[in-house]
Parts: C-alpha cells; sequence; structure tokens
C-alpha cells in the first residue's frame, strides 16, 4: 500500500458562506497535511453529476437532487491534500457524514450539528461542510475530475526540508 498519498476535500457552500474557510483549513494544516491545489469553483449541474454519479443509486434520488441544489448554492473550494494515509486521516478529521453523530473534535461535529432525519424532513441536503473522498481509488477519479495536472503542485515544505 502507498503511504504518501492524495485526497480531495471540497469545502461546501455552507462552509465558504459561513466564513470557516480559515478555520478548516488550518486543521489540516496542523495536523501537517501538504496543500497541492486549492481553487474555488461554483459547481454546475455537469460537475455536479460528474462528482455524486452514484448517489443516487446509493442513497436515492430525491437526496441525491437535493445535493445538486445545495451545491450550487454558492462556490466551494477544492482542496487536494497530500500527506501520510491521506484519505483515511482526512475523514477521521472530517469526522461522520451525519454532523449529529460526528465526534467532537472533528470538523462536522465542532462546526454542525444536523441529522439526516431533519434534512430529509426539510427535504434538502444535509449541510455537512465538507466532502472528502472515501477510499484511494476515489480520491484519484476525484482530484482528476477537479484539477487538471498542471494546477497540482510539488514542493517542499519547510518540515520536509529541515526534517527530512
Ligand atoms: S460518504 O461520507 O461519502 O460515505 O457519504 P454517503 O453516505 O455515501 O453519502 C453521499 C452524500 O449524500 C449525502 N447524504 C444525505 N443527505 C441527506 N439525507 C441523507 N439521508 C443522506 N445520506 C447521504 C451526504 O452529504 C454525502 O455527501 P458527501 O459530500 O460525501 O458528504
Amino acid at each position: 500500500m502507498k503511504m504518501i498519498e492524495r485526497t480531495l476535500v471540497l469545502l461546501k457552500p455552507d462552509g465558504v458562506k459561513r466564513g470557516l474557510t480559515g478555520r478548516i483549513l488550518s486543521r489540516f494544516e496542523d495536523a501537517g497535511f501538504k496543500f497541492v491545489g486549492m481553487k474555488m469553483v461554483w459547481v454546475d449541474d455537469s460537475l455536479g453529476r460528474k462528482h455524486y454519479a452514484d448517489v443516487a443509486q446509493r442513497r436515492g434520488e430525491k437526496v441525491f437532487q437535493n445535493l445538486m441544489k445545495f451545491m450550487a448554492t454558492g462556490p466551494v473550494l477544492a482542496i487536494c491534500l497530500e500527506g501520510v494515509n491521506t484519505v483515511e486521516n482526512v475523514r477521521k478529521i472530517a469526522g461522520g457524514t451525519e454532523p449529529k453523530t460526528a465526534l467532537p473534535g472533528t470538523i462536522r461535529g465542532d462546526f454542525a450539528h444536523v441529522s439526516f432525519i431533519h434534512a430529509d424532513k426539510e427535504d434538502k441536503a444535509i449541510e455537512n461542510l465538507i466532502h472528502a473522498s472515501g477510499s484511494a481509488e476515489e480520491a484519484r477519479q476525484e482530484i482528476a475530475l477537479w484539477f487538471k495536472p498542471e494546477e497540482l503542485h510539488s514542493y517542499k515544505t519547510v518540515h520536509e526540508v529541515h526534517v527530512f
């Protein structure tokens, strides 16, 4: 298994509009991850459908439609992060998909609290601040979807220069 890997994080419209960008990015920087790509994107229907291609099948058409609407309510910040076991570690920092059950200390557990049941009753997407790739293969596909090769940067952080 490759240990140094990359993953995709999306700071969703709720996170951007709530002004949580800096605080959320800090959590990844504090844990030592390296940002290798970052840009703001207003998701259109084509990109949204590609990114959430399997959600209708797995979670139902209603969840998919609400997710599409929510993701188009404002720009998202797309970030490609690099580090050790990044997919697993970033999911750990993000917390569970449902803020209500996400543990304190995680991004979703600390900055949100809503439940799936509440979102479904309100007929809207769950506003859970971020998306993080679920597996190494998903990360590879999602990074290729969101970033052109020239938008991803290789460089050494001061930690790599001074410590390794
Ligand atoms: S995950 O975290 O990738 O495993 O998420 P997953 O459970 O596969 O769900 C995919 C996205 O669908 C959203 N979702 C829901 N919204 C509202 N109500 C319900 N019941 C529900 N179930 C899933 C959830 O926000 C996931 O989006 P991401 O961007 O992956 O968090």
